[in-house]
């Protein structure tokens, strides 16, 4: 059988954290030689980075996993060798029970190892050289070491791109399993985030979105052993020739700062879109979660931003069917979305989680009535988002053209306020900031069809 490695796939499940790791584990194939295929058919190497913030993202492995088991029975028929590695949030959280229900798997690797990949994968070829079989399985928490050893150069030339200042969380909210499949905070220093945007830039992206779990909990260390957060790491970003845009995201409310109010106010290229997510409107439900906010705490963070910056809009997740959610509590949450009046969002259901503390939480809400908040949720959060849209009819908005979409007559962009637009393709317009006139808005997108 065929044992060196030519091609890699790697598929990528959850949030744009994930994204972000699926980038650099490619920046890892690159430099090993490998080059990247669209299709598992042709991949020696497949890899899986996964999510297992739900039980339905959490299922999504396993069906992969039937997938491209199959796909490797053909390969192996032709002499062909596949190794398959499952990566991300769910190798993380169940280890080697993946190989209990997957034995095809070749490799777990967890969600801070993925500089270890090239010696895995050395040490797997030696295993299929000598016919043996051994489990193998990487799932340390050692941010600094991954964010060191893993290459510094970049292979990929987005106009918009994530780069991850912050990794894990040490919030423990009850439903969450994120504080154990990211394992604790963790901050970058702020010369590598100025060094890694600085590549990027020179790459060609011209929007940086910050990543972390928790990215306003950022305290990363400068170059005299003080400490950054993440207005001040903002306003040193902000300098950067070349870049245009700047975002960050997850912000939790507890972690709000002054300098991050200051930055809304004076970097311009911050742009005037926050994800801040609420999870629920009732005192009683954020208690239960440990949010460690009331609605009224979050109002006031709300009502403070819009004084530094008038035109700033928001977007957040929220949790329905939390164990002890009553229809009054839901009304809570309804009533926070009227005032806040969300331009974005996402809802779900809530998900119990093994491992986390509401796991054992007595859960009496019926699945029927679970989905009847979530459509009642959905309906009023779109409203809002559909009248946001509408707002912008005839006005002249700033779209930065990622060309993300590949329709050969369409450029496509996004405003300030993260909404798609859309301008019929006259020429290539990537990377550039076009302002546009709204012509046609949608629930979630906007439409162009000339420039201001
Ligand atoms: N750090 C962010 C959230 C990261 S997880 C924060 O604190 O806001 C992304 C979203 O998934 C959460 O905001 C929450 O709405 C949702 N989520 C997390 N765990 C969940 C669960 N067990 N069931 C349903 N939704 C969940
Ligand atoms: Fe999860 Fe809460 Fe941490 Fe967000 S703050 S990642 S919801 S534990
Ligand atoms: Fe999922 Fe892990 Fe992100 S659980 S949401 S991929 S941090």
């Amino acid at each position: 059988m065929q044992n060196n490695i030519q091609n890699f796939h790697v598929k990528t499940f959850g949030c744009q954290m994930n994204v972000y790791d699926s980038q650099r584990i490619a920046d890892v194939f690159y430099n090993l030689g490998y080059k990247k295929v669209s299709s598992e058919i042709e991949a020696d190497i497949v890899l899986i980075n996964t999510c297992h913030i739900r039980d339905k993202a959490k299922q999504k492995l396993y069906s992969e996993l039937g997938k491209i088991y199959k796909i490797k029975k053909t390969r192996s028929l032709e002499g062909k060798l596949t190794i398959i590695i499952v990566a991300g949030c769910v190798a993380q959280a169940e280890g080697e029970e993946i190989f209990n229900r997957a034995p095809y798997v070749d490799l777990i690797v967890g969600s801070q190892s993925y500089q270890k990949l090239p010696i895995l994968i050395k040490k797997k070829l030696l295993q299929f050289n000598r016919n043996t079989k051994k489990e193998l399985i990487e799932l340390d928490f050692e941010p600094k070491s991954k964010f060191d050893d893993l290459p510094k150069e970049k292979f990929t030339n987005e106009v918009s791109s994530y780069l991850t200042i912050q990794e894990g969380c040490n919030k423990f909210c009850k439903f969450c399993v994120v504080p154990y499949t990211r394992g604790p905070e963790y901050s970058r220093p702020v010369k590598d985030i100025i060094v890694e945007a600085k590549n990027l830039v020179l790459n060609g992206t011209k929007e940086i979105i910050l990543l972390g779990q928790n990215v306003n909990a950022y305290h990363g260390e400068t170059l005299n052993k003080k400490e950054n957060n993440l207005g001040q790491l903002i306003f040193k970003l902000a300098k950067i020739n070349g870049l245009k845009r700047i975002r960050y995201m997850t912000a939790h409310p507890k972690d709000m700062h002054e300098s991050l109010y200051m930055a809304h106010r004076d970097v311009e290229k911050l742009m005037p879109f926050l994800h801040l997510p609420v999870q629920s409107g009732s005192d009683k439900i954020l208690k239960l979660m440990n949010r460690n906010y009331t609605s009224k705490d979050y109002l006031k963070i709300i009502e403070k931003i819009k004084k530094f910056k008038p035109n700033i809009t928001f977007s957040s997740d929220f949790i329905v069917g939390y164990p002890g959610e009553t229809d009054n509590d839901f009304n809570k949450t309804l009533d926070l979305i009227d005032i806040v009046q969300y331009s974005q969002s996402f809802s779900f259901i809530y998900s119990p989680r093994p491992g986390t503390m509401a796991y054992k939480l007595k859960d009496l809400i019926s699945l029927n009535e679970k989905k009847r908040r979530l459509k009642i949720i959905q309906a009023r959060l779109k409203k809002y988002q559909e009248k946001f849209n509408n707002s912008l009819i005839n006005r002249s908005i700033p779209v930065l053209f990622t060309n993300s979409i590949k329709k050969k007559y369409q450029s496509v962009g996004y405003s300030p306020y993260m909404q798609l637009v859309r301008l019929e393709k006259t020429k290539n317009m990537k990377g550039k900031i076009k302002n546009l006139i709204i012509t046609k808005s949608f629930y979630k997108s906007l439409e162009a069809v000339k420039e201001a």
